[in-house]
């Protein structure tokens, strides 16, 4: 504001402060070369519609290109009156090229620009992102094909439950992400709608083909009403709700590995390159990253929030208060970028500790298949599980594990028990009675693997 560009309107000078907290060049900087790409493809249609002559469009698309320059060698001189990337860039324009700099603007504003602008961008971070999502996936999938016959504790209510294999624990999380994944996907259709040519609220006036900058900017579509196009930020919040629930999943993650990795569980142990030790306890090796991980969920979520609460209650078009997207979207990007590479380098460097998952596989881990040995004996469920549940008690009361009650012991439950109630004591033919789709058997495992595989060319 304190730049010359609106000098027209206004008397003075702004507050300094004022201009302090008006100004996004900081942060917006950051759309330096999609605001070029966005403007490049405006001249051209400002070319066409008779508004630029051939010569004005080659000066302004060689000032812009020098203009990009100097922004990806790290020169572009950044001066206290430059706004934001849209006002610095023009700024600079005119001091390559001259006042036809001042023809770029012809029925453009900043408002159908900045959402342009931040479009392109999310595009681009869009790829990123997926390609970093899917590395993560595959990681896990890959180590579930190889770990496929180690045997460990499933828990719920971080209670010992039934016996699993490490795959289908590392498979749990694989297919949520791809949930995530097909998420990124869905919203780049909303987010491939152009919204350049809306003006600052009203249209543009000048017949401007907006075919033609659909297709020089690479969208899929063009924005039906020039209201709309400048004030929904829709496609910020979808980032930003995929992103935390991307987060979350990332958090559970992050949270299973943590109690994992104690020396209490000791099932596994993290690399070196993850960890960081104590100031204070030599012996201490803090699992940081996958602590990081878990608190980036809760900041990933509060930029939602924050954004959520700016755009309630906004009267319709461009309002100040949608500066605050760019922000929240940048320290997204960013988040998940560092985060899924480093989640994809805590599961491939991670090493398991097989006899600490053997030894948590006490016996008692096995009464629900002791209810079902009696189930397959005839006997009703729920029969079954009151049968199994006396064994249970019966052992503690003896103080042995119920592997070890006799055959009496258990006869005196019920007659149903014969000889050979020794086999489900093991945890390998455990889990192998879950053969149905999705379950822990090596056969369903399996498929769960191949199916992931598949997906995963699709993704
Ligand atoms: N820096 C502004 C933003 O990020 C650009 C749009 C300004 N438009 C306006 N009418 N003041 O939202």
């Amino acid at each position: 504001m304190g730049d010359k560009m609106m000098a027209g309107r206004f008397v003075g000078s702004t507050d300094p402060i004022m201009e302090m907290l008006s100004a996004s060049i900081t942060v917006d900087q950051r759309l330096s070369e999609v605001d070029i790409q966005g403007s490049m493809a405006y001249a051209k249609a400002l070319e066409k519609a008779g508004i630029l002559s051939k010569t004005e469009l080659e000066k302004i698309l060689s000032g812009l290109e020098k203009i990009s320059e100097e922004w990806s060698k790290g020169v572009f001189g950044v001066i206290p009156t430059d706004e934001d990337i849209h006002t610095a860039n023009e700024r600079r324009l005119k001091e390559l090229i001259g006042d036809v700099a001042g023809k770029l603007h012809t029925g453009r504003s900043r408002n159908d620009q900045v959402v342009t602008d931040l479009k392109l961008f999310m595009k681009n971070s869009l790829s990123i992102i997926s390609t970093h999502l899917l590395q993560l996936i595959k990681t896990l999938v890959e180590r579930a094909a190889i770990e496929i016959d180690v045997i460990l504790p499933g828990y719920t209510h971080l209670q010992k439950a039934q016996p699993i294999r490490w795959s289908q624990f590392l498979l749990s999380h694989a297919v949520a992400l791809t949930r995530d994944s097909e998420r990124l996907g869905e919203i780049k259709k909303r987010i491939n709608v152009l919204p350049l040519g809306s003006g600052a609220l009203a249209g543009n006036p000048l017949e401007i083909d907006r075919e033609l900058l659909r297709s020089e900017l690479d969208f899929a579509s063009i924005s039906l009403n020039s209201m709309d196009a400048v004030s929904e930020r829709d496609f910020v919040v979808e980032l930003l709700s995929v992103a935390t629930l991307l987060m979350i999943h990332l958090s559970k993650m992050a949270e299973d590995l943590i109690i994992y990795s104690t020396s209490e569980f000791g099932f596994l142990t993290l690399s070196d390159t993850y960890c960081s030790g104590s100031s204070l306890m030599p012996q201490k090796k803090n699992p940081d990253s996958l602590e990081l991980i878990r608190s980036k969920a809760g900041r990933v979520f509060g930029r939602l929030a924050a954004i959520l609460m700016v755009l309630k209650g906004l009267p319709s078009t461009y309002n100040k208060d949608l500066q605050e997207d760019k922000e929240a979207v940048f320290d997204v990007v960013d988040t998940l970028n560092a985060v899924l590479q480093v989640a994809t380098g805590v599961i491939s460097t991670l090493q398991i500790n097989k006899e600490s998952m053997e030894k948590a596989l006490s016996p008692e881990i096995l009464s629900s298949d002791l209810a079902l040995y009696l189930v397959h004996k005839g006997m009703p469920f729920r029969q079954a599980h009151i049968a199994a549940g006396k064994a249970v008690h019966l052992a503690e009361t003896k103080g042995i594990t119920i592997n070890n009650l006799s055959l009496e012991d258990l006869k005196s439950i019920s007659p149903l028990f014969g000889s050979d109630v020794a086999q489900v004591f093991s945890v390998v033919s455990s889990v192998e009675q879950y053969t149905a789709a999705g379950g822990t058997a090596k056969s369903s495992v399996s498929a769960q693997i191949e199916q992931l595989r598949e997906l995963l060319k699709r993704l």
